[in-house]
């Protein structure tokens, strides 16, 4: 493809006016067009009867990059100039399935940018916008494939950035109009410009806009827009790298502490009702001291919130679980560590709940990172003294993503919402003090256990403790939320 042409829109910035832009399109993604079929990333598509012209198009956009002039005149050369308006709009069609991708080329010949799919949606260009432009405060720019790709949330499409047209981003941090207008084209396709003009009120900025900070809204759309991003459900994409992780995590060599097993007959004897459980539940974020939390009651609540009562192989070869509580694909990540400070018949440490053995097995003995844990959490819930327990919730990540991909972080943070109303109802069940937390410190847990953070990490935490007789002066939800807390 060689031949050039300047492109409508804007009039160009000085610096560019002098040069043309050409704007070329191909099968997206490097795909392919052989026996009436065009296979991209998006799979195969079988076309119906063509022309010669068309063929010889979907041919050379196979091969590369081609120019409209250049893709016309085969068109032309096959067909007629009547052949023209059905590949027009054959060629509508294939934009609008996303099937062609565009690309522009600088003055110079240089590749300026490329825009791509990178979920399933349309890949028609709109025009150039008149006047200004600015990016939208949600653009993110990370590395993709040896470029730069620019994103904007919930949009199927990327550009893809040379090295000229990065060098015009810190001029597209403010309104301008010296971004030349092809570029200007991609950015707006890919719904990455912001709207508005340089006389925009900031302060008029939609609510919705204003209130999400950038990589939230990509993580919100890239689990909740499937269009936006390929690997919804389960994709095992890094299965041909790393087998599934045990659905117990192996046993460690230090000390370990056997667990009574509770009574589950005479416990369900005994119990509130659902009902009761349900209305007398509340957040209490008072201990007392003079009667501790004991061992019998934390392994009676560990058990009937999180054991294993059962495993089994899934389909996909990967060991599951079956708990007291659900999760998404029973691959059941999530592990509990008891921080202790005062329990009746357990040494205070950080302990970790083997859920297959009904065992704690010593992590740390208390130090200084354990000691950052228990400060963090009785600044969370504003308590007068350190928890009795703060139950750490972490995940083992690779139980669930060596199956999903988009939605594996969302799962992990419905598991823990999951195991946080359970431990809730059966601590209420069983007449101790529990408040969920709202944030927590991995840097501390891994100081404190050794973990990779990349494999392991804590992603919720509780306060557990005895609850006391008389209500006391303990901080109310309201004072508790204050963002001096830290809590919520
Ligand atoms: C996910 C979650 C996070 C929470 N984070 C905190 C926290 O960081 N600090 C705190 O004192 N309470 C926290 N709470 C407790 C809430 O403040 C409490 O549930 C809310 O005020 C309603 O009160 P209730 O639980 O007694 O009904 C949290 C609760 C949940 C479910």
């Amino acid at each position: 493809m060689t031949s050039t042409s300047t492109l409508p829109g804007q009039a160009p910035p000085a610096a560019a006016a002098s040069g043309t832009y050409t704007l070329t399109s191909r099968l997206a993604r490097g795909g392919t067009f052989e026996d009436g079929e065009i296979t991209t990333h998006l799979g195969a598509v079988r076309l119906g009867a063509i022309t010669p012209g068309a063929r010889a198009a979907l041919h050379a956009f196979g091969e590369g990059d081609r120019d409209e002039t250049a893709i016309n005149a085969l068109v032309v050369a096959h067909d007629g100039e009547t052949g023209l308006l059905r590949w027009q709009m054959l060629r509508s069609r294939l934009e609008a399935a996303g099937l062609l991708e565009h690309a522009v080329t600088g003055p110079d010949g240089a590749p300026l940018a490329r825009l791509v799919p990178v979920g399933r949606g349309a890949t028609t260009l709109k025009p150039a916008p008149r006047g200004p432009v600015r990016l939208s405060r949600h653009a993110l720019l990370s590395p993709a494939e040896g470029t730069l790709a620019l994103r904007a949330p919930g949009s199927p499409l990327a550009v893809e950035l040379g090295a000229g047209a990065a060098a015009l981003l810190p001029l597209l941090t403010t309104w301008t109009e010296e971004v030349p207008a092809p570029l200007v084209r991609l950015l707006a396709t890919a719904g990455a410009l912001a709207p508005g003009g340089p006389g925009s009120d900031p302060q008029a900025e939609e609510r919705g806009s204003v209130q999400w900070d950038p990589v939230d809204l990509a993580f919100h759309a890239r689990t909740r827009v499937p269009a936006s991003a390929p690997g919804y459900g389960g994709t095992y994409r890094h299965a041909d790298r790393f087998g599934p992780e045990p659905v117990a995590a192996p046993a460690a060599d230090g000390p370990r502490v056997t667990l009574p097993v509770p009574d589950l007959e005479a416990i369900a004897a005994r119990d509130l009702t659902l009902t009761e459980a349900i209305e007398q539940r509340t957040s209490t974020r008072a201990h007392d001291p003079g009667s501790p939390l004991t061992l019998a009651q934390l392994a009676e609540l560990l058990y009937r919130t999180v054991r294993i009562r059962g495993t089994f192989t899934g389909s996909d070869g990967q060991e599951l679980a079956d708990r007291p509580l659900p999760s998404g694909g029973a691959v059941h990540e999530l592990e509990v560590y008891p921080l202790v400070t005062h329990c009746e018949g357990l040494e205070p440490g950080l302990y970790r709940y083997a859920p297959d053995r009904h065992e704690l097995e010593l992590v740390a003995a208390p130090g200084p990172a354990t000691a950052t844990l228990v400060k963090e959490a009785r600044g969370g819930t504003m308590m007068e003294g350190d928890p009795q327990v703060v139950l750490l919730v972490a995940a083992r990540f690779g139980r669930v993503m060596w199956k999903y991909e988009t939605v594996a972080y969302p799962l992990i943070l419905k598991h823990v919402g999951v195991l946080y109303q359970t431990v809730y109802l059966v601590a209420t069940a069983m007449g101790l003090a529990v408040c969920g937390l709202g944030g927590g410190d991995t840097t501390a847990f891994a100081a404190a256990t050794g973990r990779d953070p990349l494999l392991e990490g804590t992603v919720g935490e509780l306060v557990l403790g005895s609850r006391p007789a008389e209500p006391t002066a303990e901080p109310s939800a309201e004072s508790a939320a204050e963002p001096a807390a830290a809590g919520l």
